[in-house]
């Protein structure tokens, strides 16, 4: 499964990079604004050193004026996926922007039904959002799982991009069905390395290691 980092945050994406935990970059326009970065200085920025796919969101609503935005988009590096929204303005534009051969993430996907459209409109990558379903008391796994078996059945190559991680069981969740892609916060990747038990085995190892007297340098 590719980690994605889902901020605009250049600093945090170059230290999980360095460590190799970075498949891609994803943003939209609420991460642009915590970022308080013009969207494309900072998405140049991060693509002079993220090799993977970095998804950079249109703002238009209607067709021609998101294929504009896209291609502006695209122009900033070879490795932009234009993201769109998953309106039928936004299906169009993926539809035109997947024939340049521009790689296009639809985003903002909460049914099935919305990530089987988006495969035919030739969607590299599609995003539901699973933390969002889970707070309206749906279960946004399912949704992974319902899409991961429609995308199977028929062999569609559209990569499901598991988004709005909230916490490292998302991850775990995601990896166990079969999401291709996740997209998470810093903090929550580095969640991953937590354990309760590592911290306190450490804390035991250390305090017995205090009692030898040795050093190791
Ligand atoms: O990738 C989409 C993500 O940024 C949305 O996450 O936590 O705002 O639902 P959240």
């Amino acid at each position: 499964m590719k980690f994605f980092v889902d901020t605009a945050d250049v600093d945090a994406i170059r230290e999980l990079n360095d460590l190799g935990m970075v498949d891609g970059v994803t943003t939209n326009p609420s991460l642009i604004l915590k970022s308080g970065r013009d969207i494309l200085e900072v998405t140049k920025e991060i693509c002079s050193f993220v090799k993977g796919p970095v998804s950079a969101e249109v703002v238009a609503l209607e067709a021609s004026e998101m294929i504009a935005e896209g291609r502006k988009l695209a122009a900033i590096a070879p490795n932009i996926a234009v993201k769109v929204p998953l309106t039928w303005d936004g299906l169009k534009t993926c539809k035109v922007l997947s024939s340049e051969g521009f790689m296009v993430n639809v985003t903002l996907c909460f049914s099935a039904n919305q990530a089987l459209i988006a495969a035919k409109a030739g969607a590299t990558f599609i995003s539901p959002f699973i933390g969002r379903l889970d707070d309206i008391n749906l279960d946004g796994l399912d949704l992974i799982g319902d899409i991961r078996t429609i995308y199977d059945n028929y062999d569609f190559k559209t990569q499901i991009l598991a988004a709005s991680i909230r916490s490292a069981n998302h991850v775990k969740d995601c990896a166990l069905i079969g999401a291709d892609v996740i997209t998470a916060p810093p903090a929550v990747i580095k969640s991953l390395a937590s354990h309760v038990l590592t911290d306190k085995g450490l804390e035991q190892f250390l305090k017995d290691w205090a009692k030898t007297g040795q050093k190791i340098l």
